[in-house]
């Protein structure tokens, strides 16, 4: 296990523990006392502050790759040549071209890379995606998906404001798990044009802070910040149809979590938790229906790691996020921002 960052300190290793058959063998940091913390408060035995040596001695079956995005490449595709399996947090890579590199490193090694973008599992994305599954959207050709926080921009000053490290704010921390919602439900089209506009107008200020992680200077203290807080975007699919994106760390709009999806009969407003409706139009009448989803409502990140480990013991039913998803994903984020860069629409190849 690589990484003893905030996500695995709250809470995941408890949830890989509980997996029948998983063993945590070893933490890393390079945050050597960060790493010993963690360790001790799960009970794990090894601690590293060096992942290649980790890698030499335990040889884990598993790698959770944790660390700030620009070293998931590197470390991802280390473990891959360990002979390990990697789940990687999102985003998967900072470019298309690397997140290529390191599937074909995978399937070179006959191992599975997937990604940490857990949000599919929640309650509201399965109930429209059991109707998706079941025809009832029919032709889906328009999705609009929405991630606005009003103020949430984490770990001002740290890693995640520093475009050298993050490779991006907003669009490639809580972007990339709106991006794969509407996707998933879409049937991860094939993009061919993406459009995107990014600002930074709240963490040049030292306004909008909160959310997740630890601000590292006091909001008072201008700290660097060069990466977007709100990204909009527009992606054209080779079958015709079209996705509306919008997400913020930090506006004047209210918080918002939604996707929507159009069909021709019929449509969804899939939010967070347990807020999921459909529409469509009934002997005439147009009608709006509630699942009741409430019992089903669980931890959405605990069911990507069952599945992950699940999926790696052969289960045919097992869900993972596929090579070619995650891919995509990465593919239309660096569109996104290529475009926002050049002011142009982006053809993707
Ligand atoms: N899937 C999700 O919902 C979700 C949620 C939060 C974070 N994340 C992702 O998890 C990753 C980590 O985020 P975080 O919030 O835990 O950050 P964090 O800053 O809390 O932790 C990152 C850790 O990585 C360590 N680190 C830095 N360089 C390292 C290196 N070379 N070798 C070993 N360790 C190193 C740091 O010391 C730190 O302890 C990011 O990619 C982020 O996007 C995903």
């Amino acid at each position: 296990m690589i990484g003893a960052g905030t996500i695995v300190q709250l809470g995941h290793i408890p949830r890989f523990k509980a997996i029948p058959n998983v063993e945590v063998a070893a933490v890393v940091d390079v945050n050597e006392a960060r790493a010993r913390l963690v360790a001790e408060e799960a009970g794990i035995p090894h601690v590293y502050s060096d992942y290649k040596q980790m890698l030499a001695e335990v040889k884990p079956n598993v790698v959770v790759v944790a660390t700030p995005n620009v070293f998931h490449k590197s470390m991802s595709i280390d473990a891959l040549q360990a002979g390990a399996h990697v789940l990687c947090e999102k985003p998967l890579a900072l470019s298309y071209a690397d997140a290529a590199e390191m599937m074909e490193v995978a399937a070179a090694n006959h191992r599975v890379l997937t990604v940490g973008t857990h949000y599919r599992w929640t309650a509201p994305v399965r109930a429209a995606k059991a109707h998706v599954d079941q025809g009832f959207f029919g032709e889906i050709y328009a999705a609009r998906t929405v991630w606005h926080r009003r103020s949430g921009i984490p770990g001002y000053g740290s890693w995640f404001t520093n475009k050298d490290l993050a490779g991006g704010g907003a669009l490639l921390d809580i972007g990339i798990h709106a991006l794969d919602r509407a996707l998933y439900l879409m049937g991860y089209p094939k993009p061919v044009t993406v459009s995107g506009v990014t600002y930074a107008k709240f963490g040049t200020r030292g306004m909008g802070l909160g959310g997740w992680g630890a601000d590292r200077q006091p909001s008072t203290t201008q700290a660097r910040f060069d990466v977007d807080d709100l990204t909009w975007g527009f992606v054209r699919f080779e079958n015709g149809a079209s996705l509306q994106f919008q997400v913020s760390w930090a506006a004047h709009t209210p918080t918002q979590f939604q996707t929507e999806i159009f069909g021709t009969d019929g449509g969804a407003s899939v939010g967070d938790k347990d807020q999921v409706e459909l529409y469509t139009n009934l002997g005439g009448q147009d009608v709006v229906i509630r699942p009741d989803i409430a019992a089903s409502v669980g931890n959405s990140y605990e069911r990507l790691i069952q599945n992950f480990v699940r999926y790696l013991d052969g289960d045919p039913t097992a869900e993972i996020i596929t090579p070619r998803e995650a891919l995509i994903a990465v593919q239309i984020i660096e569109g996104l921002l290529k475009s926002a860069e050049t002011g142009q629409e982006v053809r993707l190849g």
